[in-house]
């Protein structure tokens, strides 16, 4: 999905990404104090780093400095639920950056940060999944109520009213595209209205 917004859009992604980079750093961030496999805690730090870096750039082009958080949010103790959230809201952020660099090519490198750190996720869910058993199964689940929630968590990143002759258009791209790469990587599309069961 690569689309030309017109440039009265602009402020809006910025401050969308704001909102975002915050969040996702606190959740990486939080991520670090859970279990996670070999390689993957490494890989969490550089992450941070990269989103703090972000998160500094849309300040500077926003003069806005974001607020931080007392406490860290609470992030799911499986890493297979874990890995799933990380590389679902990687790959939506993914979506947002494509969208924004059309505007922006001087913030290309932001968008080559989210490459690698969807990739590497899906990298994880790939291992995770090639093993069938129980933490497959979870991470499948983990994705279709993830999936579940997506159209809220969309809406609320397209709120601004600069956007609104594009929103319908926005959403429902966005949503393809992260339905595409789950069913292409073994997660369920799904509409989500049921769980199944699977028996394997
Ligand atoms: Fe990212």
């Amino acid at each position: 999905m690569t689309r030309q917004l017109p440039h009265t859009c602009e402020r809006a992604l910025l401050e969308q990404f704001l909102k975002a980079e915050a969040m996702v750093l606190w959740f990486v961030r939080s991520a670090q104090t859970q279990d996670v496999p070999p390689g993957v805690l490494r890989f969490l730090r550089r992450h941070e780093e990269e989103e703090r870096r972000h998160l500094q750039q849309f300040e500077q082009l926003l003069k806005i400095i974001s607020r931080g958080k007392a406490a860290l949010p609470r992030v799911p103790s499986q890493w297979w639920v874990l890995a799933v959230h990380l590389y679902g809201y990687e790959a939506l952020g993914l979506q947002f950056a494509r969208l924004l660099v059309v505007l922006r090519p001087d913030l290309s490198s932001i968008l080559n940060d989210e490459e690698g750190h969807v990739a590497f996720f899906e990298n994880e869910v790939r291992k995770i999944l090639v093993h069938e058993g129980s933490s497959a199964e979870g991470a499948r689940q983990a994705a279709q109520a993830w999936r579940r929630r997506l159209p809220r968590t969309v809406d609320h990143y397209l709120h601004d009213e600069n956007l609104a002759p594009f929103r319908d258009d926005l959403r429902r791209s966005i949503l393809d595209a992260i339905d595409e790469r789950f069913a292409a990587n073994g997660l369920d599309p799904g509409s989500g209205a049921t769980l199944v069961s699977r028996t394997r």
